[in-house]
Parts: C-alpha cells; structure tokens; sequence
C-alpha cells in the first residue's frame, strides 16, 4: 500500500472530479516544507522563514499540480490533444501528463528564451514542441485564438482546473504548519499560482482548518514587472526565463488577490534574485531555479516590513537542474580545470 496516492486522490472532495473522471498522476504534490535558517540569518530578528520546495514534483516544477487536474479534465472530455504556450516548465508538465493520458501535446515556446532542461523535457516527453520568434505573451494569445478553432485543449493556467490543482499546494502549507503562515512569497509571472494559492487558503480558512490568512506578497522581475508598473511591458527581459512575461494572463485576478489578501506586489532586480538563488544553494543547500528565487530575494528585499515573530513561507516553483546554464554562468564556486590526475597535484589546486 503506498502511502501518497497523488494530490487528486488525496484533495478529491476540494476538487471538481467524479468518480468516472480518468485521474492522470504521477503523484504529483506532497512537497516538503524545509526550514531556510540561513534566511533567517539574514533577516536578523526573530522570524520563522521555510521553503515550500515544489521543484520536487514530478517534472520539476509546480505546474505538474495544475496539470494532472487539466490533463485528467481534458481526457474525461474526449480530448485528443492539448495546447500550451510556455517559457518553459509548462510545456513540460503538459507534455508529460498528456503522453500518460494518450493524448497529443503541442507546445509554442519562445524561440531562445526557454531553459534547456525544460526544452529537453518537452521534447523527450514526446511534444510537438513550436518555437516562435516573438515572446510568451505572444505564444499565448496563438493559442487561445487556436483552442477556439482547432480541436486541441487550452492547458494554460486560464484553463480553470489548472488553478484548482495548484491551490492544493496551499492545503499541503497549512497541514505542515497547522495554520496558514502570515506571509507568503510567491515569484509572478501570468499570476495564475497567486490565485492559486490565494483559492487554497480561502478554502481551508472556510471549513476551520486555518485559524488566518495570509498575506500574498508577489515578486516580479524588474524588467517583467507590469503588475507592479500597472502598464503591459511590450518586451519583457530577465534572466528568470520562467517569468518573462509582460502581459499577464490573471492580472485582474491578481489585483483582487493583492487587495483581498493585503497583500503587497514588487519587483526584484535580477542581481537580487542571483543573490538569492546562490544564498539557497550555498547555504541552505537547496538548488531551485532562478524565477523562484525572486520569493526569497522579495523576502529580503522587504524583511523590514516583517512583524517579529512571523512565520513566513518562500515558494520554490521550480528545481534548479531545469536551467543548469544559469547556474554554470553565475556560480561563484571554485572550478579548477585542467589539473594534473596525481595526488600531489590535486592537493596543490585544493591548497594544501
Ligand atoms: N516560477 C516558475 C518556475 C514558473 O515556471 C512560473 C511560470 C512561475 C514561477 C510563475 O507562475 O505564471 O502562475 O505566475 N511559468 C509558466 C510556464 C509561464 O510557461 O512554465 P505564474
């Protein structure tokens, strides 16, 4: 008997599925919750600070929570392929859950801007990967225009039974801790995961299972910060790929999560977010990707708004292995090469 059955089987009466609904897992979600000491270093007064590390599930990212619900959704409707636009995690996760189900999966990515551990997913997942010259925002309104005309199934987070699997994550964060933590800090790209989330903790504060809510701090990349700007960004620029978009599709949505939450939305530089995605590695030993370090480089960036005594949760969206160019680039780790295959000369390069 194993004790994880996915997080449909384990959320079902939260979740609009029946009992004739084709459940496609890979038993996705059950995330761990990983305590971040060394943050709480550097915000330097007494405030609890974990990681929800959702780069553990099963594609590396927490798109798969959205997509066993949209890929078990599209199959229960007869679906015989679906469609994406992505910068790159989803085009992963559709793919992999599709394939499962037996369905077709065709993918637009922006042309050079998609992390080469995604692309390489996408495509030995067996999508039909399309790379456009133009950027996400674009891809995206392609392929809402082709799911109104073409018999292929939209799995974008505007799809809404993307955002009822993802808010489990929510669920998961307030069973660890017994209650919803008074912050939390979630990386914004089309806003679907902050609605998301937001949906998740609404829903176990009605039933009694949290005694609070929390408020949704969202971080955007400066060079990818409409929602922070209030104007669309025509060309949108960060080296967190993952969150290069300029034209949100939840923006609205958004807007109302901010206020309802109290929330506050802001933007981190990509130097913040380098110094953030290093901090976890080195010193928390936890490798994500550089989108969702922007969590914890927004973290920093407002720690002085942080009541004492504050339990705050950082979102890990994605597992660092997706983008290992990145991380080869802006290491600042010793790498000597070149080195004689002799014990005396090995101990000379280690400085002994
Ligand atoms: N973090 C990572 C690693 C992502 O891949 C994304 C979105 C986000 C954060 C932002 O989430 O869009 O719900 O606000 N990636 C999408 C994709 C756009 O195509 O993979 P959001």
């Amino acid at each position: 008997q194993q004790s994880w059955a996915g997080l449909i089987e384990t959320y079902r009466p939260y979740l609009p599925v029946t009992d004739t609904t084709p459940v496609v897992t890979l038993l996705e979600g059950n995330t761990p919750l990983i305590p971040a000491p060394a943050i709480e270093a550097q915000i330097g007064r007494q405030v609890r600070v974990l990681v929800k590390y959702d780069g553990l599930n099963p594609t590396g990212s927490f798109k798969d929570r959205g997509m066993t619900m949209a890929i078990s959704k599209a199959k229960e409707a007869g679906a015989k392929a679906v469609i994406c636009a992505s910068t790159g995690n989803t085009s992963a996760a559709a793919a992999a859950y599709a394939k499962r189900g037996g369905m077709r999966a065709f993918v637009l990515i922006p042309d050079g801007y998609v992390a080469l551990g995604k692309l390489a997913q996408a495509l030995l997942y067996g999508a039909e990967v399309l790379a456009i010259k133009g950027n996400f925002d674009q891809a995206l309104h392609i392929v809402r225009d082709m799911a109104t005309s073409y018999p292929v199934t939209l799995v974008n987070s505007v799809n809404p039974y993307r955002l009822e699997g993802q808010k489990t994550a929510a669920f998961e964060i307030v069973e660890a801790l017994g209650t919803a933590p008074d912050w939390l800090c979630i990386p914004v790209g089309n806003a679907g995961n902050i609605t998301a989330y937001w949906m998740g903790f609404c829903e176990y504060h009605a039933t009694g299972k949290s005694d609070r809510l929390p408020r949704m701090m969202g971080f955007q990349a400066a060079g990818a910060a409409p929602l922070i700007t209030g104007q669309k960004v025509a060309n949108p620029d960060t080296l967190a790929t993952a969150i290069r978009i300029g034209n949100p599709a939840n923006w609205e949505k958004a807007i109302a999560v901010q206020s309802a939450s109290q929330g506050q939305f802001n933007a981190v530089t990509d130097e913040e977010i380098l110094d953030a995605y290093r901090l976890l590695a080195s010193q928390e030993g936890i490798f994500c990707e550089p989108a969702s370090a922007a969590s914890v480089a927004g973290l920093l960036k407002v720690k002085d708004q942080i009541p004492t005594g504050a339990t705050v949760v950082c979102v890990l969206t994605g597992n660092g292995l997706k983008d290992p160019d990145t991380a080869i680039k802006h290491s600042q780790s010793s790498f000597k090469q070149g080195i004689a295959p002799e014990l005396k000369a090995v101990a000379e390069a280690m400085g002994f």
